[in-house]
């Protein structure tokens, strides 16, 4: 469909809209608004519909998705030794200190000062929440390495769900030997000091440890103390995970 009427930031074809989040060429998204796929404030998108990005709310199969504009994404190698917080009493190097000033970023979710690996820092409230909410469920991947090589039945300890406070055990993860002392593990919740604590309760504390994956998202050229801009791809694989996670699954919505 051939639109040429005039156009300003706040009035912007909804087809051009999902085009620049990477949902495919502008012909493809005019293809699922015609599907019925988008939906605008709660009501499935006609052809010819333009949106406010700063107020519309747009879903894509049921799946939120941030229209802002000037939203930002950056994914962080953090390194170990470094704090993910905004600022620290103890003047200990933040992580936010590699990253652009502006526009204002946060983490989403956390890594402990002793560990390494992925995180995702962004101004985007829908997706950072999608992520880090419990009921959503996105899988979260680390190499762990224990001064002492796991006993199978610490490895089934892991993978069957471990309590590490009274009343609160760790929901089944995905476990798996590497080598001796390095074990990949797959878990979808988000515990202060998940990992350390299910391997100190299974007697084999953690030497070092690194997330290698969020959801979808993973990248072992990224050396550590860099970041780059996730790709607008990128993006919107992490909100279809967010939303389409095994664990929403199972509980139906
Ligand atoms: N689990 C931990 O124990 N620490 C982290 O930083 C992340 C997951």
């Amino acid at each position: 469909m051939t639109d040429t009427g005039s156009e300003d930031q706040n009035n912007v074809r909804l087809q051009k809209v999902l085009a620049r989040l990477g949902f495919g060429s502008r012909r493809a998204c005019e293809e699922m608004i015609d599907r019925g796929r988008v939906k605008v404030n709660g009501e499935v998108a006609v052809l010819g519909r333009r949106v406010d990005p700063t107020r519309d709310l747009v879903e894509v199969d049921r799946v939120p998705v941030s229209i802002e504009p000037d939203l930002v994404y950056y994914l962080v190698n953090k390194p170990a030794k470094m704090l993910v917080s905004a600022y620290d009493p103890e003047n200990r190097p933040l992580l936010l200190g590699i990253l652009p000033k502006s526009p204002r970023v946060f983490s989403v979710g956390r890594l402990d000062y002793d560990t390494e690996g992925l995180i995702v820092f962004t101004n985007d409230g829908i997706l950072a929440n999608a992520l880090t909410h419990p009921s959503h469920g996105v899988e979260k991947e680390y190499l762990v390495q224990t001064f002492r090589n796991p006993s199978n039945l610490a490895l089934r300890q892991l993978r069957e769900g471990v309590e590490i406070e009274p009343g609160v055990t760790t929901a089944p993860a995905k476990v798996g030997r590497l080598d001796a002392c390095l074990i990949k593990m797959v878990i979808c919740e988000g515990r202060n000091r998940q990992v350390r604590r299910m391997f100190d309760e299974v007697g084999y504390p953690v030497a070092r440890l690194a997330r290698t994956r969020i959801g979808p998202i993973t990248d072992t050229s990224l050396a550590p103390g860099a970041w780059r801009p996730l790709s607008a791809e990128e993006v919107r694989l992490l909100s279809y995970a967010s939303y389409n996670s095994p664990k929403r699954a199972r509980l139906g919505f």
